[in-house]
């Protein structure tokens, strides 16, 4: 589908830990001709920075600090079709996968320094527009007057199925409870922070993707842009 460059919308995307955001946000950019923009990767990087820097980030002088000293850029891997993240021009896309990142990630993702520092560089790249942004408040909080606003969620049992598969490739060493434990563990701190917690916005649409196929999931979303696209109010859309 072609979307002159006057038309085209910003889609948010968020919801639970491991429910198949990105494959999603990186299919409909695809198909669009959109920037895909992993907002978590932010929060992982920044946590990589904190971890490796010794950073006591219960200590809002220093967390300050040391996001003044962070640099964050996604740059474009021609060979892999997709964006990487890069933290300080250091390549990090691989390393911010790890678990020992994503143990602290939601603690560090629920510091409200580091939400400002992070949102205000999302806006930024909302500017443009024709953009996918996947994550946890980029519906209600990063950009509120999104034209498609999707919440995902899949079976707890199917994500953290998917997730283990993933980090075992990497480490054969980790276990099915290891990747339960963390999938729970960050839900329940994404939901229940005081800053921009997980929440489904009030017109976000929800897509359940446990028993979908990638195809068909894509085409429902794909479904959704049409509709916006042909002019459909965004409540006769949700109807
Ligand atoms: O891939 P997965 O869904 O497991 O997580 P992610 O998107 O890489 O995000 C990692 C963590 O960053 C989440 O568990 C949240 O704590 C935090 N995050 C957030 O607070 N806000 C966002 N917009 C995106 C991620």
């Amino acid at each position: 589908m072609s979307t002159s460059k006057s038309n085209k919308i910003i889609i948010t995307i968020d919801g639970w830990s491991s429910c198949g955001k990105s494959t999603l946000a990186r299919q409909l950019a695809r198909k669009l001709g959109y920037v895909y923009i992993d907002s978590g990767a932010m929060y992982r990087a920044i946590t990589l920075y904190f971890l490796r820097n010794h950073i006591d980030w219960t200590n809002k002088k220093l967390v300050e600090k040391a996001l003044n000293d962070i640099e964050l850029e996604f740059i474009f891997n021609e060979k892999l079709d997709q964006s990487e993240m890069f933290l300080n021009g250091e390549n990090v896309e691989y390393v911010i996968r790890d678990m020992v990142v994503a143990e602290k990630v939601s603690e560090i993702a629920a510091i409200k320094e580091v939400r400002d520092f992070a949102v205000a560089q999302q806006r930024k790249m909302g500017k443009a527009r024709g953009i996918v942004m996947d994550g946890r408040d980029i519906g209600t909080v990063v950009f509120p007057k999104a034209e498609l606003k999707i919440f995902m969620t899949a079976d707890n049992a199917i994500r953290v199925e998917r997730r283990f598969k993933e980090l075992f490739e990497k480490n054969p060493n980790i276990t099915l409870e290891e990747v339960q434990n963390n999938l729970e563990m960050r839900d329940y701190i994404d939901s229940n922070r005081e800053v921009s917690p997980l929440r489904k916005a009030k017109d976000a649409l929800v897509l359940d993707n446990s028993n979908i196929t990638p195809e068909e999931q894509l085409k429902k979303a794909m479904n959704w842009v049409k509709e916006i696209e042909s002019g459909k109010s965004k409540v006769e859309s949700r109807k």
